[in-house]
């Protein structure tokens, strides 16, 4: 008990093999979702949450990813000169956000092994971890509430999303008991990426965690899992059992909107979804969509 959490650790060295050949000298992370990159979106629920503290696991292509959150001298002396404050201000955005640290991961052997990265810069304190292809809307605040209770129980949180039937062998799924808080669950098992029919529940982890440091502890042990990567449910897994050390892991049942912009329709859907409530583009988008959408039916 008693830290303040300030650091963000957030995981983008995926391969992004969903989305090749668009990924092929990006990130995923770094493809727009209207326009902002979908990172940028991640960044700013972190310093929304109160965590400036962002320390971003890279890969190969990490340039697009630190250019972006950084200055860009020449565009802002051209449309200084030009006085175009508006799209000035665009470009800023991005860039006093928050104070951006990045780490390669060498070779991406798995979610955890990327996570296991971040031990050197959070050192002995909990910590969230976002991930970079999972949109929260900003409307439906998750991780302040993940924080809460991760200082109230002195435990690991992660964030849990009901999924139907065909959907949970694409997730961790996890094993719970209901605590006396209707949002709360205690998670007493987690499987990750169960077979079909063979889920526990229909509770999957979604990319917010929020960790006790002895998770590096675990994750050092390691071995690799499904996928033969190395994966951080089955580290959170290990923790839920020994929670005598650990503090055990409880999960927070988020009921808002989310987006995965890592899988192609659901990023289709992000964009159209947001967009629509958009005051510069919502009204021109949702007449069209009708329009389109009563071609369709024909
Ligand atoms: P995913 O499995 O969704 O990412 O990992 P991926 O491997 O890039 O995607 P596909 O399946 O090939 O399209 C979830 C998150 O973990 C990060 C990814 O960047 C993503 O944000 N990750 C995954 C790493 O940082 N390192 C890894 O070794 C694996």
């Amino acid at each position: 008990m008693g830290f303040t959490i300030s650091k963000a650790v957030i995981p983008a060295a995926g391969l992004g093999t969903r989305f090749l050949p668009a990924t092929k000298a990006i990130p995923k992370e770094m493809l727009a979702v209207v326009d902002k990159p979908a990172i940028q979106y991640v960044v700013e629920e972190a310093v929304a949450a109160g965590l400036t503290d962002v320390l971003m696991i890279t890969g190969r292509n990490k340039n697009a990813l630190e250019n972006h959150f950084d200055h860009v001298s020449e565009l802002e002396e051209t449309l200084r000169k030009k006085g175009d404050h508006e799209k000035l201000a665009k470009v800023n955005q991005s860039t006093d956000l928050a104070d951006m640290h990045y780490v390669r991961q060498g070779d991406p052997l798995g979610l955890g092994h990327a996570v296991l990265r971040a031990s050197m810069h959070v050192g002995r304190e909990p910590f969230a971890v976002l991930l970079g292809d999972d949109i929260i809307d900003a409307r439906d605040p998750l991780l302040s509430r993940m924080i809460e209770v991760q200082g109230k129980k002195n435990a690991s949180v992660v964030a849990l999303l009901e999924v139907p039937d065909n959907m949970t062998h694409l997730y961790g799924v996890a094993t719970v008991e209901a605590t006396d808080e209707d949002d709360v669950v205690k998670i007493t098992g987690l499987v990750e990426k169960p077979p079909q029919g063979e889920a526990p529940s229909n509770l999957a982890i979604i990319g917010r965690y929020v960790l006790r440091p002895e998770v590096f502890d675990v994750l050092e042990k390691q071995a690799p899992g499904k996928g033969g990567e190395i994966q951080l449910t089955d580290a959170l897994e290990k923790m839920a059992a020994a929670d005598e050390w650990t503090g055990g892991v409880y999960g927070v049942v988020f009921r808002g909107r989310r987006y995965d912009t890592g899988d192609k329709l659901d990023y289709i859907k992000a964009i159209i979804q947001l967009a629509s409530d958009r005051e510069d583009l919502g009204e021109d988008l949702k007449a069209w969509i009708l329009e389109f959408a009563s071609g369709l039916e024909k």
